[in-house]
Formats: C-alpha cells, structure tokens, sequence
C-alpha cells in the first residue's frame, strides 16, 4: 500500500508506526524536518521530488548480513534509473551517483529482533524534477538536471517499488552471490585512482578494489600498493565540485 501525506515531519519516522507492514511505502510532498546521513538535513523542493520511506521485514536475514539490503535498494535505484535512461553508479555505501552528482541519499533504519532484521525503514531522497538546488549543497543533481526533460513521479515510484522488491525477493531466496557481484561492479569510482580522506583528515590517493560482504569497503592504497579496509565513516571520497 502506498500511503500519502502533505507533509509530515520526516517519512522515516512515520514509516515506524506498526501499521504499516513489508513492502508498504510512507510518501510525503513535503517534509519539515527530512532527515539525512550523519546527523544531517535533507531539503527537497516540495512536490518536485520523492522523498518516503519502504518499509520491509527481513525476518529471514541475519544481522551480519545486512549490507544484503542495502545491496538491493542501491541496485533497485539503479535499475531504475537505467529503465528512464540514466546511467547511476553507487557511492559508498549507499548514495547514487550521475558523474560525481549525487542523484539519491537514503538513509536506513534497522531494528534487530533474535539475531535477524525484524524491520527495516528505507528511507529514500531522489531528486526527480527538480533543477534549482542550494548553492551550500556540495553536488546535486536530479533526474531532470540530467536527462533534460520532466518525468512522471508517480511512474518512477511505481517502477521503483517494483525493482527494490523484485531484488528483495531475489535475496529472500538466496541470490547473494549475484547482489554483491552487481553491487560490486556498480561501484562509483571501481578500479579508479582518486583521493580519498580519514577522518583525522589525511588525504590518500586510492583505488576502490570492492567491498566486503560485510560491507567494509576495500581501497589498494597508491602509495604502496597495501589493500585497507574501511567502516562507514573511517573515509570520505574527496569530490571537487
Ligand atoms: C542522505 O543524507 O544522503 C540521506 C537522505 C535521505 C533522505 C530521505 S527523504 C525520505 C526519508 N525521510 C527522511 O527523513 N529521510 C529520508
């Protein structure tokens, strides 16, 4: 079921009540208080965008295995896009990028129940129609910006429910091995030299050899060929604007 609203403080929220069950999505023209990564905002221009949350119950999924999930809402983004044209690689654990754009921010909310997921709130900001973005924000972009045309909110919400639960159910049966060698070779920046920053604000040059299925992702470092692992948040890219 999709439910709408107006406005609502943040879908991520919403999304929590236990009304709502596995595959529905929470959806809202305007958010006051979006939330996003690491403790920051999410804007959107009102009624432009998306911006809700799919919340799913992956009873079946252990705890170590939750970077799974968000193999498969990175991937269902991602065939998405290409069904309207837009070629999107994932950063990093889970924005999608056009170039060095970013098109989508999710942010996901677990709750763990006897070593398994027992809900997961999927939080997801795609920028659809929108072409004017704050100057403050480091480097936006939008379905819009990048195709050169409007597109149908209502369509690229339906086809992109359909691709997210299609790769949820190709996880629920098994199909790991095929997320994380997609995953993989969809990575932004794979195989490339770039810099890259720790969080004592070191700059490296790297290259992204992959991620593990723990979802550490793996850089060889230039300098001396060592190949490094990183959490979420241990490194930034260093994107020019
Ligand atoms: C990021 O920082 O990249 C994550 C952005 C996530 C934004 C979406 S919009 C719908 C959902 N509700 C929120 O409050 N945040 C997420």
């Amino acid at each position: 079921m999709i439910y709408r609203f107006d406005i609502l403080g943040s879908t991520n929220d919403e999304a929590r009540n236990a009304l709502y069950g596995e595959g529905d999505v929470v959806i809202a023209e305007h958010q006051t208080a979006g939330r996003g990564q690491r403790g920051h905002t999410w804007e959107s221009a009102v009624g432009e965008n998306l911006t809700f949350s799919l919340i799913l119950e992956p009873r079946f999924l252990p705890v170590n295995e939750q970077f799974l999930l968000t193999e498969v809402l990175a991937l269902g983004l991602v065939d998405t896009l290409a069904e309207f044209g837009i070629e999107a690689r994932i950063k990093w654990t889970n924005d999608i990028y056009v170039g060095d754009k970013k098109i989508v921010g999710m942010l996901v909310e677990n709750s763990l129940g006897g070593g398994c997921l027992a809900r997961t709130i999927a939080g997801i900001g795609l920028n659809v129609n929108q072409t004017e973005f704050d100057p403050s924000l480091p480097n936006p972009t939008s379905m819009s910006l990048v195709a050169g045309r409007e597109f149908d909110r209502e369509e690229v919400l339906a086809r992109l429910h359909h691709h997210i639960m299609a790769l949820y159910e190709a996880l629920r049966c098994g199909e790991k091995a095929m997320l994380q060698s997609r995953y993989r070779s969809t990575m932004y920046r794979l195989g490339e030299m770039h810099p890259y920053a720790l969080a004592d604000g070191t700059i490296f040059e790297g290259i992204i050899r992959g991620v593990r299925p723990s979802g550490e992702l793996q850089i060889e470092h230039s300098a001396d060929g060592t190949l490094h692992e990183y959490l979420f948040k241990q490194v930034e890219f260093v994107i020019k604007k």
